[in-house]
């Protein structure tokens, strides 16, 4: 059992990761973050450093260079545990680029395992995502729901690291699979939050823009499907809730004595809601009148999707603390902030 508090957070300047970091700080960790900056930059390491009033050991660099990774774990560890966030992660750009999502998502995965290996350390918690179900059968989908074919090379590259950690893990490792649904929202100091490359792929990224004025309405990518409102159903987790989940992820490692062990929770709300009942929120918490149409569905869709969060609530001792409006709130108040920052 490691004593060491240094915990490796890869894709830390990211969106979750970032968020995560502030609450392992909170909880008396020492993070060490590693990121390529390639779809993040320094905003949000500034955002921690202003929350936390601590100094945070950052690396730059690409968690698919074996000799950098190896580096970094010579000269910043041991550590007790790596959260692994770092990988390519939008729906739509995985269609245009498969080969940048394959050899990003998976290549990083097997290097960190391999480099993880050499020095020892066997604690790991994985980002993964509920796109690995495709459309279940069943909602609310639970663990064992089985994994229908990906709509998208995004989707397949997590449906392949399951695979691979499932096959690697009783060489020595103790991995944890968090599935997140739909994590928006930001942190409720304003000082972290989502900063989308170009235009959001993601809904309320593009709600918060629209409603900022930066694009010109919203659309609805379809009003037909089988649902009571006929828009796609998801399960919007507050993306604080999805950051404390992975610091009870370490504490419930550290209570496993398994040489080895994997598990998979979905993390979620366990609430259904769909995008028309997000959008009515989001004017109804805001006051502002947002102007949308409802469009053509958008290739890849899954109809509806949400967790049943039973497993991950006993096994983690986690429930979600944050409400939808909680998030849409955060999330305009974090837009009106950037907005100030590039004025
Ligand atoms: C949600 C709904 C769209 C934009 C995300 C992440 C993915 C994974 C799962 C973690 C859909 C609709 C969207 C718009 C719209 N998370 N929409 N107009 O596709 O569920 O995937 O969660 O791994 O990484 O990308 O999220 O926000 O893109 O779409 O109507 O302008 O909103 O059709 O029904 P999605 P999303």
């Amino acid at each position: 059992m490691s004593l060491s508090k240094k915990i490796l957070v890869t894709g830390g300047a990211g969106y979750i990761g970032a968020h995560t970091v502030v609450e392992l700080f909170a909880s008396g960790y020492e993070p060490v973050i590693l990121d390529d900056l390639s779809r993040s930059d320094r905003t949000l390491l500034n955002g921690i450093q202003e929350i936390t009033h601590r100094d945070v050991s950052f690396f730059e660099g690409d968690c698919c260079d074996k000799q950098f990774l190896s580096e970094v774990f010579k000269s910043a560890g041991p550590f007790a545990c790596i959260l692994h966030f770092a990988a390519y992660k939008s729906v739509g750009e995985s269609v245009e680029k498969p080969l940048e999502y394959y050899r990003n998502n998976i290549g990083s995965l097997v290097t960190l395992l391999e480099v993880m290996q050499d020095n020892n350390v066997r604690d790991l918690i994985f980002s993964s995502s509920c796109t690995v179900y495709g459309q279940p059968d069943h909602v609310p989908v639970n663990e064992s729901a089985p994994f229908k074919r990906a709509e998208s090379p995004y989707g397949a590259t997590k449906q392949v690291c399951e695979r691979i950690l499932e096959d690697a893990y009783s060489t020595g490792f103790r991995i944890v699979s968090l599935r997140y649904f739909n994590p928006i929202g930001a942190h409720p100091s304003t000082l972290l939050g989502e900063i989308p490359i170009g235009a959001p792929n993601n809904l309320v990224p593009y709600i918060t823009q629209t409603a900022a004025g930066i694009r010109e309405k919203l659309t609805v990518f379809g009003g037909d499907y089988d649902t009571h409102d006929g828009t796609c159903i998801r399960d919007f987790i507050h993306v604080v809730d999805v950051a404390t989940a992975h610091v009870k992820a370490i504490e419930y490692l550290k209570q496993r004595s398994e040489e080895s062990l994997y598990e998979v929770f979905n993390l979620g709300t366990g609430i259904g809601v769909s995008v028309m009942q997000l959008i009515k929120k989001f004017i109804r918490v805001t006051g502002i009148n947002l102007p949308y149409t409802v469009g053509a569905r958008r290739p890849g869709d899954i109809e509806k999707v949400f967790a049943d969060p039973a497993k991950v609530n006993k096994a983690l001792h986690w429930k979600v603390k944050y409400s939808i409006a909680d998030s849409l709130l955060h999330a305009w108040q974090w837009e009106k902030k950037i907005r100030d920052l590039k004025n």
